[in-house]
């Protein structure tokens, strides 16, 4: 009966999932630091992207087909989901906000606790997490080999029957493709077209300043240094534990990787746990320095900015927004 539910399923998505792909990026500059893989891409590669972004929207990587990597992740808020923390398969509440997912070619680990080291490996975590799509790869994989589609679309790419590595590589390849690279700022910066106005110009400026060190954590092109930082957020209602839940040392407790703030205008609420619902409340919290919870890290201290600064940041911060990649047609189902 089970099977039988599968198998018509992924028949449906069979016939749905095969739209012509015009296989156009948005735009990457020049200047702009990407893979060659990623910016000439091979036509294998468009391939393997194609396939992933079947699996990505597919419901059927669930266990009761509730559920896809999409209902988490979705285009229109930059891959995030609007919510402080998810709901995956049997409306289970997941532990953590579900990041933004862009650029992710940048050498780094993924998880606000960096527990996974790489990105073929991200696809493994929800699906064997009972609250997220609870559906292990062995599994899925005899899903997928009732499906004439993905029988054949994996043939064709990587001669074999569905399996875990096909499934990791197609999902990892489109998640690869996620190219953020087209928001005011990056024009001003590799277009050396000179768009900022005043307000974002003055918020730049704070925001690369000794004053604030914001660019200390928040640094280069994704403004991340990809490290984990307490930045003194209280923790008192919470079992999460940040960095330390991966390396057991009591000094990673509450760290977390630091954020991207590229697409932020997309991306609330804010922080690990979305506690935060919008960016005044944010800087809110780095001008007064933080909640001085035990191991805030030393640069999180009260800035003194007054309202007409935060504008200026607050302005800063939106010129990161790339409302291209949030309705590029390549990302679409
Ligand atoms: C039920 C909601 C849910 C589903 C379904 C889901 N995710 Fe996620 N995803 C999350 C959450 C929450 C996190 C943050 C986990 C953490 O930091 O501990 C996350 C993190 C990630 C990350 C890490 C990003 C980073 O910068 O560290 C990637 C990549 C990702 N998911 C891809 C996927 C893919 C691919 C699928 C489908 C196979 C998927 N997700 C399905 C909620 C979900
Ligand atoms: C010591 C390193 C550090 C400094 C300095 C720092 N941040 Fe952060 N920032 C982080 C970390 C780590 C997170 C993620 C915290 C979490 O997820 O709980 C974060 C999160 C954020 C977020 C939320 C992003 C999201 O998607 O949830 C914003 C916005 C932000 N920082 C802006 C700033 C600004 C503006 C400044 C300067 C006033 C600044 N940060 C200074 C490390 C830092």
């Amino acid at each position: 009966m089970k099977s039988w539910a599968a198998l018509l399923l992924l028949a449906a998505f069979a016939c749905e999932s095969k739209p012509e792909l015009k296989f156009d990026l948005p735009e990457i500059p020049a200047d702009f630091p990407i893979p060659d893989s990623i910016r000439y891409l091979s036509e294998r590669n468009k391939l393997q992207i194609e396939l992933g972004r079947a699996l990505f929207y597919d419901r059927g990587l669930s266990r009761d087909s509730s559920v896809s990597c999409a209902s988490c992740h979705k285009q229109a808020l930059a891959f995030g989901d609007g919510l402080p923390f998810s709901v995956g398969a049997h409306g289970g509440s997941g532990r953590r906000n579900a990041p933004p997912l862009f650029n992710l070619f940048f050498p780094q680990s993924f998880f606000k606790d960096g527990g996974i080291p790489r990105l073929e490996e991200v696809a493994m975590a929800p699906m064997d997490d009972h609250h997220e799509l609870d559906l292990p790869l062995q599994e899925l994989s005899l899903r997928l080999r009732t499906s004439d589609f993905y029988v054949s679309e994996i043939e064709k790419i990587y001669q074999r029957q569905p399996d875990p590595f096909s499934i990791t590589r197609a999902l990892m390849w489109f998640q690869l493709s996620l190219v953020s690279a087209n928001s005011k700022y990056d024009n001003y910066l590799y277009n050396s077209a000179q768009v900022l106005n005043a307000s974002e110009s003055r918020g730049k400026d704070l925001f690369f300043s000794n004053r604030t060190q914001c660019a200390s954590c928040h640094s280069g092109v994704n403004f991340t240094d990809f490290q984990f930082h307490n930045i003194g957020l209280n923790m008192d209602a919470q079992l999460d534990t940040g960095r330390a839940r991966i390396s057991n040392r009591a000094e990673d407790f509450a760290k977390f990787k630091t954020s991207s703030l590229r697409n932020l205008g997309f991306s609330a609420p804010y922080m690990h746990d979305g506690r935060y619902n919008s960016l005044s409340e944010v800087l809110a919290y780095y001008n007064r320095g933080g909640d001085g919870y035990p191991g805030q890290d030393s640069r999180i201290k009260p800035l003194g900015l007054s309202p007409s600064e935060l504008q200026d940041l607050e302005q800063f911060l939106h010129a990161l927004n790339d409302s291209i990649f949030v309705k590029h047609r390549v990302y679409q189902p």
